[in-house]
């Protein structure tokens, strides 16, 4: 623990996508029956690509595997385009031989939002709990929809997003405006309770937020540095995103 979290360099986004879905196959290869936390944003799409292409080449089996993905904007249907549920079934879903009842997301139009966020944990716990949680990163530090707060919320929650964390995802609705204002989050207990996890974090952009998260404080106002309290993250860049640590 005392050394910080583990960083991976790779040379090029392709690279650390390519390394991180070969990883994936090899833990579904030792217990088909993983379960796996999965991120949405830019950075994880050329991970799903290759694990697309992967299947495709028959190098990976989802067949017996579940996921849970991390988040959802709250008010957004699970077959509206814009959601992040269809973001993973284009991305991922549709291309490989996950059967849907094995897929977990939180839906972002439930009625009673506080009843799904329980609904999501107990799924989580029935399951076993997360083998391998995957993890993007916010430019604001933020994992999951877990923002810089004063304080974090443990479990699967509603929050409010802030506006970069909104303009960040304007390419789904069009322009930053229309992105909700509120979203579904797993919390960070949840996420730290995975038996392991691998942060993938590419491009120049996050490269000061990955030097706080690996090197600063443990601080509700940068989320991802709580991952220094878990004891097997794995920190996968590209050298762009590696640029502020020495390694
Ligand atoms: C989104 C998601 C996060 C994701 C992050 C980074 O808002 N809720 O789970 O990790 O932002 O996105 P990107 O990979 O596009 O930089």
């Amino acid at each position: 623990m005392a050394d910080g979290l583990r960083i991976r360099v790779f040379t090029t986004p392709a690279s650390a996508a390519r390394a991180l879905a070969r990883a994936i196959a090899k833990a579904l290869e030792a217990n088909p029956r993983s379960i796996l936390g999965l991120p949405t944003g830019r950075t994880p799409i050329p991970l799903y690509s290759e694990l697309a292409s992967m299947y495709r080449r028959g190098r990976v089996d989802f067949s017996r595997a579940q996921t849970f993905n991390l988040d959802e904007f709250l008010g957004i249907a699970p077959r509206d385009p814009r959601s992040y549920r269809a973001f993973m079934q284009r991305h991922l879903f549709d291309h490989v031989n996950l059967p849907a009842r094995q897929i977990h997301f939180l839906n972002g139009a439930a009625r009673d939002v506080a009843a799904e966020c329980a609904r999501y944990e107990r799924a989580i716990g029935r399951s076993g709990g997360i083998d391998l949680q995957i993890l993007g990163l916010g430019t604001n530090g933020h994992i999951g929809f877990n923002e810089p707060a004063p304080a974090l919320a443990a479990r699967t929650h509603r929050t409010t997003l802030s506006p970069a964390t909104r303009r960040a995802n304007a390419a789904l609705f069009g322009r930053a405006s229309a992105v909700p204002r509120e979203a579904l989050s797993m919390g960070m207990a949840t996420i730290l309770q995975a038996r392991r996890i691998v942060l993938l974090a590419t491009g120049r952009s996050k490269a000061r937020c990955v030097a706080r998260m690996v090197r600063g404080p443990v601080t509700p106002r940068l989320p991802a540095s709580f991952l220094q309290l878990h004891a097997d993250v794995e920190v996968w860049l590209d050298r762009a995103a590696a640029a502020g640590v020495e390694v």
